[in-house]
């Protein structure tokens, strides 16, 4: 669906960004030409080779980087700087080991107003909060345990739960199952769903998993290395909602499939990657 303008909440408009003065001198970008609308409310996925700009956009997304060029708005307003409407979790769960899980999760609401000026008085009620939410991930009775006495899986949980103690807009999450095991990795799908279903957060996910994005992601864009552009955009059409088991039907394998030649595609050399990806872009619709 496309989002209009009452519906959109992410609004990349000809984005463009080099790292520093002279890297714009040398017209160097990280990413370039990024035009992207994405509606309020859903959940994108983006893969690309590593090194092509994937975490660059992250940072333009929450305005820890602004564009070098073009305009970015999100939730209607331009981004000027870091926002405080977005949740974020990396690859490496980072907890704090001298603080219990509990106090962990809470880490966000002593930092960001509102909720920092009124922390003290209210901490009872936000600990209550940050229980329950772990209790719904599935940490019921390790809340007060140290993050060294969780196993990795857990630590991640907990710390999606940092990610959203402070009820965001916006979840952005940078690889965070990419040091899980399969097994592992598949509850957190899960769990995550379960969290998006219930909340409608908009979600922004960098993988290098396929079946990962296919899976959670109602939009898969896939980004071109050198330079760094959006090449293709994939709407995924499975109904909702998708348990594990469509994992492993045709429907889905073929998905997975057609993005893996998107990749393939983006590695071949320049020349040849140029040619193959404005092909598909134009069958497949170029990301707008
Ligand atoms: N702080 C920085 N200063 C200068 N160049 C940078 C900086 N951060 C990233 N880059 C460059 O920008 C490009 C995109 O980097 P980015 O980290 O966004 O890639 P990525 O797609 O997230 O890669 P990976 O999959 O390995 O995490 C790379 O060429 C990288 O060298
Ligand atoms: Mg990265």
């Amino acid at each position: 669906m496309q989002a209009t303008p009452e519906t959109c909440f992410v609004d990349f408009q000809d984005v463009w960004l080099a790292y520093n003065a002279q890297l714009l001198a040398q017209n160097h970008f990280a990413v370039e030409a990024i035009d992207l609308k994405v509606q309020r409310g859903e959940f994108i996925a983006i893969v690309g080779p590593s090194g092509c700009g994937k975490s660059t956009f992250m940072k333009l997304s929450t305005g820890l980087k602004m564009p070098s060029r073009g305009r970015i708005l999100i939730d209607g307003q331009a981004v000027t700087g870091p926002l405080k409407i977005s949740g974020m979790a990396f690859q490496a769960p980072s907890l704090l080991p001298w603080r219990s899980t509990v106090d962990n999760v809470l880490l966000p609401l002593e930092i960001v107003e509102p909720y920092r000026s009124n922390f003290k008085a209210k901490r009872k009620e936000y600990a209550e909060r940050a229980r329950r939410l772990l209790q719904k991930v599935g940490l019921a009775g390790y809340e007060d345990k140290f993050p060294w006495q969780l196993s990795g899986g857990m630590q991640q949980r907990a710390s999606l739960c940092r990610a959203l103690i402070h009820e965001p807009k916006m979840l952005l999450l940078d690889e965070p199952f990419g040091a899980l095991d399969a097994f592992t990795r598949e509850e957190l799908w899960c769990i995550l769903r379960e969290l998006w279903t219930e909340q409608k957060f908009n979600v922004i996910l960098v993988t290098h998993d396929l079946r990962e994005s296919v899976f959670l992601a109602d939009t898969v864009y896939v980004m071109s290395k050198s330079p760094g552009r959006f090449v293709v955009k994939r709407e995924i059409d499975l109904p909702r909602p998708r348990d594990l088991e469509i994992t492993y039907t045709r429907e889905f394998t073929d998905i997975v499939h057609e993005l893996r030649g998107h990749i393939g595609a983006g590695r071949k050399t320049d020349a040849q990657a140029q040619a193959t990806l404005t092909t598909t872009a134009q069958t497949t619709g170029k990301a707008t």
